[in-house]
């Protein structure tokens, strides 16, 4: 039995709706395999701004450290989109946590689940049999670098910035996950161009002296961004830095289906984060019509990796498999050939889920 406390921090948008069936999955495991969780939310991005003006109020980083693990819902609102000019932003909010948590390996899987093979716009026979595993890293880069203006305003900087160090520590997590699956690795980089990607290369190719057994090939970003829609099949581990990884994965959600099939897994000196790769989508906010699967998924990541809870949660990933085969989908994934009755909204298709479980 696990004695475990985990922090629900929906954020903004849809992240509201989907945690909440996120929350209930944890909950049904919890009761069915006699562990014990309990729960408390906080504050982040938008909502925290309108209720403390702080995108990430000091409470809440104090309980995202004192807990086991975070299931996270999404930042962001479309108010800040079109003003460039505003200085408390939610998106900092979800940042300033990456850092002060040591958050630096988000790790990004990308995987069809059969059922859903017609859903994405690629064809399925180049699809088939794909499965990625993304390593972005996630405190550096040119998210973290200095940024700022000179020359009176009128010419703007982010500086994209690597040490050795932080090379390091993303790329053994790559390397050692490659062993346990198909052990080939693709580093990502712009080392053509860029200074700080030539000793990103460096850097993987000292490591992958000690990692004989695994199969490195090192490309362009460019011609990733090519070859993840020509072959996807082509990769198993991907590492890259922080802005490769988040252009990449939004592209590479497109193998899954969709964005709203995509969980992620934020790990590294503490608390572990768990959250969609899809974002706040105001859009459809209050509609009832987010799919929570990328939650739910985000759920079985954190029960696996945080608390190596292994067969929990391939309960919660079977249960998911199950109800697509049952022919249930949220209107993201649904095409053509599905019966409209089969479209279900948030709750409906989180209550399906539930029954499997
Ligand atoms: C992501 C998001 C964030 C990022 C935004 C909301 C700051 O796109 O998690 O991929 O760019 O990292
Ligand atoms: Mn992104």
């Amino acid at each position: 039995m696990a004695k475990k406390h985990i922090l629900i921090v929906p954020g903004d948008g849809i992240g509201q709706e989907v945690t909440a069936v996120g929350k209930k999955v944890l909950d049904k495991i919890a009761a069915r395999f006699n562990h014990e969780f309990t729960y408390d939310e906080a504050l982040i991005g938008h909502v925290a701004i309108e209720a403390t003006g702080d995108p990430l109020p000091a409470e809440s980083l104090e309980k995202m450290k004192n807990s086991d693990a975070v299931l996270f819902g999404a930042v962001g609102h479309p108010k800040y989109d079109n003003d460039p000019s505003a200085k408390v932003r939610p998106e900092q909010g979800l940042l300033k946590m990456r850092k002060e948590l040591g958050l630096y390996a988000n790790l990004r899987p990308i995987k069809l689940f059969d059922e859903l093979l017609g859903a994405s716009s690629i064809k399925p026979e180049i699809l088939k049999g794909a499965d990625i595993l993304f390593f972005r890293e996630l405190t550096g880069d040119i998210y973290f670098g200095e940024k700022g203006r000179k020359n009176n305003g009128d010419t703007a900087y982010d500086v994209a910035e690597y040490s050795r160090y932080e090379v390091q520590r993303i790329g053994r997590k790559a390397f050692e996950a490659a062993k346990t699956r198909r052990k080939k690795l693709v580093s990502v980089d712009k080392a053509n161009v860029l200074e700080s990607s030539r000793l990103w290369r460096e850097e993987i190719q000292k490591l992958a002296l000690e990692y004989p057994d695994i199969e490195v090939e090192y490309q362009f970003v460019d011609a990733t961004a090519m070859i993840l829609i020509k072959e996807p099949t082509r990769f198993d581990v991907v590492v890259t830095a922080n802005l490769f990884g988040d252009i990449l994965t939004d592209e590479a959600s497109q193998i899954a289906g969709s964005m709203g099939m995509l969980a992620s897994a934020s790990i590294g000196d503490g608390t572990g984060v768990y959250e969609p790769i899809h974002g706040s989508a105001h859009d459809i906010t209050g509609k009832g019509l987010a799919n929570p699967m990328a939650s739910v998924l985000s759920a079985a990541l954190l029960l696996d990796i945080s608390f190596g809870l292994k067969e929990e949660s391939e309960a919660i990933i079977s249960a998911i498999d199950q109800v697509l085969k049952k022919g249930f989908r949220t209107r993201d994934i649904a095409d053509k050939t599905t019966d409209p009755s089969m479209i279900l909204g948030t709750d409906a298709i989180g209550e399906e889920i539930l029954k499997l479980l």
